[in-house]
């Protein structure tokens, strides 16, 4: 039978009053050896990258991403965001993001996602619900509740222009102002099934062109800084020959 009292007729103390005691022990018991709290950081760092990696290859599967392209991508915006200065822990949510911005777009039917002809107006505001698809995925993982941000406003732009909630310049979060930059030169320069990809320089001069009104000036300055210093190897993934036609918002 249930107690109603942490104390019985005797005096004794109840189970609640034992617990609270141990607790009041554990508190007085030395710390954990730093050697346990690394391992337990380890797990969790071993947890958030399978937990990325498990849903990344779920995007491939939908044949949304692919490994080399959220790899690079990831690799540009982390560098960008150290040039600039960001904290290790952003690091980390900038990493997430990048490799998984899209996510949500598993929630947007195929026959639009792929559909070769242009999108009526209805299909793009189906398709540009992917950012909000993506955070409420993301937001429920422990640990990704900061990147769910950078996704649900990776189509921002700095003009306020952009989706979902048409925030401005720094009001849009840096690491999703990096995520967009990167994305926008990767969607440019890689080929397609319906079209071949920009040399690099010509993606450049394009991020250029939308600085100040898509993108942010300071972040397109760095990552074309950057982008320049590894032309040979961007190079490589670019198709040589012809230029695309201009990109539209569902591409990228
Ligand atoms: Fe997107």
């Amino acid at each position: 039978m249930l107690r109603e009292s942490p104390v019985d007729e005797r005096g004794e103390v109840s189970a609640v009053a034992a617990l609270l005691r141990g607790s009041r022990d554990a508190i007085r018991a030395p710390s954990p050896e730093p050697l346990r709290v690394k391992e337990l950081d380890e797990q969790l760092r071993q947890m958030r990258a399978a937990t990325v990696c498990a849903l990344n290859q779920m995007l491939d599967l939908k044949d949304l991403n692919t490994g080399v392209h959220s790899t690079r991508l990831a690799e540009w915006a982390m560098r960008v965001a150290e040039q600039l200065g960001v904290a290790e822990h952003d690091l980390r949510d900038i990493e997430v993001a990048a490799i998984l911005h899209d996510i949500g777009k598993v929630g947007v039917p195929d026959s639009i996602l792929n559909k070769p002809g242009k999108l009526t107006p209805e299909e793009r505001a189906v398709i540009e619900k992917h950012s909000e698809y993506g955070w409420a995925i993301l937001r429920l993982i422990p640990g990704f509740e900061r990147a769910s941000l950078l996704v649900l406003h990776h189509h921002e732009r700095t003009d306020g222009k952009g989706y979902p909630a048409r925030l401005k310049g720094e009001e849009i979060p840096l690491g999703a102002r990096i995520v967009s930059v990167v994305d926008a030169f990767d969607a440019m320069v890689s080929n397609r099934s319906y079209r071949q990809g920009l040399p690099a320089e010509e993606a450049m001069r394009r991020l250029r062109a939308d600085s100040g009104t898509q993108f942010d000036a300071t972040i397109v300055e760095r990552f074309v800084q950057l982008a320049v210093q590894e032309l040979p190897e961007i190079s490589q993934i670019v198709a040589p020959a012809g230029l695309a036609a201009p990109l539209s918002p569902e591409q990228t």
